[in-house]
């Protein structure tokens, strides 16, 4: 590990937010965008020292403090290291935004590339992560944002090993918001969609073309785009943000592709659920409320869609008459959450 001194600011109140992959790209404007915020800024690079060195130049000469830091996001050991010697530094905010990709089809792809994707993007977020969270705890405040990706939601032909990486940080965000949110850590994800860098640099104009015909917004993002995203994230106007994924891609894939069908589907689920759990009297708290609404507001979509349930529920009703739901073991993943349909009825 080598570094620029000094890493930290001379002010220990001052607050710190660590870059990976700062250097260049996303990075690089994430990390301007946080040194103009009055954050002090480690930004770690994995090769180009020169690129890091512009980076901090660049900031300090707009008015910002800033280091840049040597780091493989793909060894642990070197994380490790990396924050043992910044222990008791006033970290605030960790941006897991280094990344790599390594495409190819699925039946054609290496084992090898598909574990130094996973490598780099989602075990150093994790391992980052975890050792960012030691000491955001002790101060009792933090933000842990990661760069995510639109086709971790979508998936994309060629990027098994990168999509797998970036769904995973998904998650992994989604559970570390739970963790440290009684530590007052703030945990988000960003998925940018198509964005201007070296990463996209090496497509042709053709696929690029193609992309772009696929974006409501008709262009590319820029690295600033979600620069500007992951400020908000970082700023006190996030503070009650946690375990989301800010999709910053100019429309190209929208909230209702996935969010709108899965809420349908529970809430067709539990809507069943609740049907049937009724007539075998059911303890579900909610129970009744979804049957009676939608039946009477949507009558005909209720026999339309659903005509085909009446028969089972008959069949439930004739068979449960006389069951208790807990011994006849009710296994229903909505029970205590049917409140959250009731709008959509
Ligand atoms: P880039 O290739 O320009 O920059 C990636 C950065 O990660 C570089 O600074 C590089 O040095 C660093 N890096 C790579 N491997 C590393 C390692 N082992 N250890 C430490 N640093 C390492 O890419 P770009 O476009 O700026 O991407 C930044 C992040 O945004 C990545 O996580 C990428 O997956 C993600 N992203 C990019 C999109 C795009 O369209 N450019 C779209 C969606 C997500």
């Amino acid at each position: 590990m080598e570094s620029c001194p000094p890493l930290l600011p001379d002010d220990p109140k001052v607050r710190i937010a660590l870059v990976t992959g700062g250097s260049r790209g996303i990075g690089r404007a994430i990390a301007k965008t946080l040194a103009l915020e009055k954050l002090h800024v480690i930004l770690t690079y994995r090769s180009n020292t020169e690129e890091a060195k512009s980076c901090v130049s660049e900031i300090a000469q707009a008015g910002g403090s800033a280091a840049y830091a040597l780091l493989d996001v793909a060894d642990t050991e070197a994380i490790r290291a990396f924050f043992a010697g910044i222990k008791g530094a006033n970290l605030f905010c960790l941006v897991n935004n280094a990344g790599i990709t390594k495409d190819g089809l699925l039946l054609r792809m290496k084992e090898s590339d598909f574990t130094s994707v996973l490598d780099v993007c989602l075990k150093g977020t994790f391992v980052a992560s975890q050792e960012a969270a030691k000491l955001m705890t002790k101060k009792r405040t933090g933000r842990i944002i990661s760069i995510s990706s639109v086709v971790a939601l979508m998936g994309n032909a060629g990027q098994a090993n990168y999509t797998a990486a970036k769904a995973g940080i998904i998650g992994l965000t989604k559970t570390m918001a739970r963790e440290l949110a009684a530590r007052n850590i703030t945990c988000n994800a960003i998925a940018p969609g198509f964005i201007e860098t070296d990463m996209t640099a090496q497509l042709s104009p053709e696929v690029k073309a193609q992309y772009i015909s696929q974006i409501p917004l008709r262009r590319m993002g820029t690295p600033m785009d979600v620069a500007h995203a992951v400020a908000f994230l970082a700023s006190d106007k996030a503070a009650y943000i946690t375990g989301q994924v800010l999709s910053v891609n100019g429309g190209m894939y929208s909230w209702s592709q996935d969010g709108g069908y899965d809420v349908w589907y529970r809430w067709k689920s539990a809507k069943n659920h609740c049907r049937s759990a009724g007539r075998w009297r059911c303890q579900c708290e909610t129970r009744g409320v979804l049957r009676r609404g939608s039946r009477r507001r949507f009558p005909r979509f209720d026999r339309a869609y659903h005509g085909h349930w009446r028969g089972i529920r008959h069949r439930n009703r004739r068979r449960g008459r006389s069951e208790d739901p807990e011994s006849a073991g009710c296994r229903c993943l909505y029970r205590g959450e049917c409140e959250g349909f009731e709008g959509l009825g």
